[in-house]
């Protein structure tokens, strides 16, 4: 419940009014991206909304959408295995439910999303770190997850690409965890809200077709068509058809109890998927362009460099580490600076020389802030 120091100095720079150069924005409605502002609103006042329909599982047109958005990366998904939330997270404690019993464990990748702390809190699920190695790109340490593995272990958290770190699992990858998990039939929780933002050439495949082990896999519109405000996201069961059959039997019985997802909203889904091309061509190049930046301004400095970018929203800087890195953060956003970046340790970075930056932040912002830091640094 304490506030960190990091919030605590941005609330009160925030409350004295002073400028702030924000490098740490991840909401795109404050980004100033371009939405079709017409068509969003139509999509919200579809008559049918006058009408209950209750379904575990959400709207049958709603979940054809979604079906539809895999096909179209040329990926089979039923609409029977698809189950609509108002949120990845509430999506996250659908799972840990139907996985496990309270004291149960999963495993999730370090470093990674903070998030997940809390989401697991509130289920009594525990958590279990799986180290990720840099060397020139990330990798799984096979080695450390195996070793994490213990006879209370349900599951596997792979977030593809992961933030903070912008890394797919790669084929080899997936292989090698469909045959850790399919072994001791533990499932594959695969959160792929950032999936469709690559900044490379091959577009990895999702983990919803995947049959080689019991897979959840989770994504939304929040990053997808940059509409975190409109609460829409789904988790696909996939996998061997017994586990499945189980999996979906838990899921209705979970989601039957809640029926978040609200009608209009649901009824808006196709809509707000076909937003999609329009945002993430915006957000992808926004992107790609402070990259370029960034890179531009690390290029005449010899003490900072940044990791390998495959794709998401974010960068991470290595930077030296003459001080801690929460210390670091607040000197930025104090010392006459007014810039904000996320300490490495917020994402459980284990040194102290790496800080997170956010790639979608508006160019200007992201360019000067940047050249404060490094000024700095
Ligand atoms: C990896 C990851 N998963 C899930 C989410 C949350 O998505 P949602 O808004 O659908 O809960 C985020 C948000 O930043 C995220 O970074």
């Amino acid at each position: 419940m304490a506030p960190n120091r990091l919030s605590e100095a941005l609330a009160a720079h925030r409350a004295a009014g002073k400028p702030l150069l924000d490098l740490t924005v991840s909401n795109p409605t404050e980004c100033g991206f371009e939405y079709d502002s017409s068509t969003i609103l139509n999509a919200l006042s579809n008559p049918a909304v006058l009408s209950y329909e209750p379904n575990p599982r959400g709207l049958e047109s709603a979940r054809r959408a979604v079906a539809g958005y895999y096909a179209d990366r040329k990926e089979d998904v039923s609409t029977e295995d698809i189950f609509l939330t108002t949120s990845t997270s509430e999506a996250y404690s659908y799972i840990f439910r139907t996985l496990c019993d309270p004291g149960d464990e999963v495993l999730i990748p370090s470093p990674s999303y903070p998030l997940f702390d809390f989401l697991a809190d509130i289920q009594d699920v525990s958590l279990v770190r799986y180290a990720l190695l840099y060397d020139h790109g990330w990798q799984i340490d096979f080695h450390a997850l195996e070793r994490a593995i213990t006879p209370r272990t349900r599951g596997v958290i792979v977030v593809h690409p992961n933030n903070p770190t912008g890394h797919f699992t790669k084929p080899a990858e997936k292989a090698k965890l469909n045959a850790v998990c399919a072994e001791r039939e533990m499932a594959i929780i695969a959160d792929e809200v950032f999936l469709d933002f690559v900044l490379e050439e091959n577009r990895p495949a999702s983990f919803a077709a995947n049959l080689g082990a019991p897979t959840f896999t989770l994504s939304g519109l929040s990053k997808i068509s940059g509409l975190p405000q409109m609460k829409a996201a789904w988790l696909i069961a996939g996998g061997p058809r017994e586990w499945k059959r189980e999996a979906l039997a838990r899921l209705e019985l979970i989601a039957d109890a809640y029926l978040s997802v609200n009608a209009p909203v649901q009824l808006a889904i196709p809509r707000f998927l076909e937003q999609r091309h329009v945002f993430q061509k915006q957000a992808i190049s926004r992107v790609r362009r402070n990259l370029a930046e960034l890179d531009r301004q690390l290029a005449a400095q010899k003490v900072s460099s940044r990791l390998t970018v495959e794709g998401g929203w974010c960068v991470v800087l290595r930077v030296p580490s003459m001080r801690s890195d929460e210390d670091l953060a607040v000197a930025l956003l104090t010392a006459t600076q007014g810039v904000c970046v996320h300490p490495g340790h917020f994402y459980e970075f284990s040194a102290d020389d790496y800080l997170v930056v956010s790639l979608i932040t508006p160019e200007r912002v992201f360019a000067e802030g940047v050249r404060r830091l490094i000024s700095v640094i």
